[in-house]
């Protein structure tokens, strides 16, 4: 069965271990939202208190024309966070990628205003004490800590970040506000994104807590980032969370970033492990996320919570990104729902 171990023992439980530390999440895909996948419709309640769409609250899929709205994936997410008893963490309401097409054809500062206004409204206050929170404002950053040239940027300046922290707080008075972003740690980056938080909270507004996503290699975490991120960003007087973590095996060939828009072609020699994940670096992983885990339970008074990025290696987006079509091992399950060692090694940093 796939929530026990080989030698049949139970599998000792993420949750359970972490309960006194930090919630423990995972994105979840249609299938597992909609109990299709029925060894994930054991595991993720056993092993996560708290689950974020990977992409069905993204505004492409829940708001596809001016007064469309589809929220019927959305709904059953909720009704199966309330039966299963996990936090939804909703993603997201404002990125510049996975947009409705109308969205992305708006040419002009009132017809963008009018969006933002709308879609928070609507979307937000919609879930209001039925999502636990929402990343209000995804990747606004670019690499040197400058704002990125999205269209809410170049239509609405500077301050769209704290009117969409405004509207929500507004919309969504009983739901946690948080801002969220990938390579966070990194010193410039890091640099702009405590100046986009800190002017969220000279404007009066609420903003509860900031999600490093955590997207990272086995071969080379940046664990010294990492723990400055935490103390800077706890010093702001907010939450500390771990939003989308996976470490890839893979060595990427381009530049180290999240940014959905970079691919690059397919060869054989840049995907290796097609016949499984060879005991070196399945060794190596596991010391890579015992490592991190040792630093989360080192600052978990300011750590809330920590969400992977899947929940089992073959639904991994690093499966597909960079390069299409690799085989990547990036989370704790394999593709058969089964315990890694990383798994353990993690398991062994809760002292449970
Ligand atoms: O829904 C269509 C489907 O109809 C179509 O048949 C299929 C063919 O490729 O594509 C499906 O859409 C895909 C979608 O995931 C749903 O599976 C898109 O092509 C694919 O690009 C999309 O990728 C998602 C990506 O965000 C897109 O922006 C990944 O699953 C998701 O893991 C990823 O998540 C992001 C976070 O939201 C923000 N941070 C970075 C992170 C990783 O990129």
């Amino acid at each position: 069965m796939a929530w026990m171990a080989a030698n049949m023992s139970p599998t000792p439980s993420l949750k359970e271990a972490f309960k006194n530390d930090f919630a423990i999440g995972t994105a979840l895909n249609t299938q597992q939202i909609l109990e299709k996948d029925s060894a994930a419709a054991i595991l993720v309640p056993q092993q996560f208190n708290a689950a974020t769409p990977e992409n069905i609250m993204k505004a492409e899929v829940i708001h596809p024309g001016w007064d469309q709205y589809n929220f019927e994936l959305a709904d059953k997410l909720v009704a199966y966070g309330k039966k299963n008893q996990l936090q939804i963490n909703a993603h997201t309401l404002i990125w510049h990628s996975q947009l409705p097409a109308f969205a992305r054809r708006l040419k002009n500062a009132d017809s963008l205003r009018m969006y933002l206004t709308n879609h928070i409204t609507t979307v937000a206050g919609r879930y209001d004490g039925k999502v636990y929170s929402w990343d209000v404002v995804n990747e606004a950053l670019n690499e040197d800590g400058s704002m990125r040239k999205s269209i809410f940027l170049q239509y609405l300046g500077n301050d769209f970040v704290v009117e969409a922290f405004r509207l929500a707080q507004k919309a969504a008075p009983h739901t946690k506000l948080y801002y969220n972003d990938y390579n966070i740690e990194q010193p410039q980056k890091r640099a702009g994104a405590i100046a986009l938080i800190k002017k969220i909270q000279a404007a009066g507004v609420r903003i509860d807590g900031v999600g490093i996503q955590g997207h990272w290699r086995s071969y080379d975490l940046p664990l010294e980032n990492i723990e400055k991120s935490i103390q800077e960003f706890a010093a702001l007087g907010i939450e500390v969370m771990f939003t989308e973590l996976d470490l890839s095996v893979l060595q990427n060939p381009g530049p180290v970033t999240a940014d959905v828009g970079q691919t690059t072609a397919y060869n054989d020699r840049i995907n290796p492990y097609t016949g499984g994940l060879p005991d070196s670096m399945q060794t190596q992983l596991a010391g890579a996320y015992e490592n991190l885990f040792r630093l989360f339970m080192k600052y978990k008074e300011s750590i809330s919570r920590v969400t992977f990025w899947g929940v089992n290696d073959g639904q991994s987006w690093l499966n597909n990104f960079p390069v299409r079509g690799r085989t990547n091992y990036p989370l704790l399950f394999d593709r058969q729902y089964q315990p890694k060692p990383a798994f353990y090694a993690v398991i062994k940093t809760s002292g449970q």
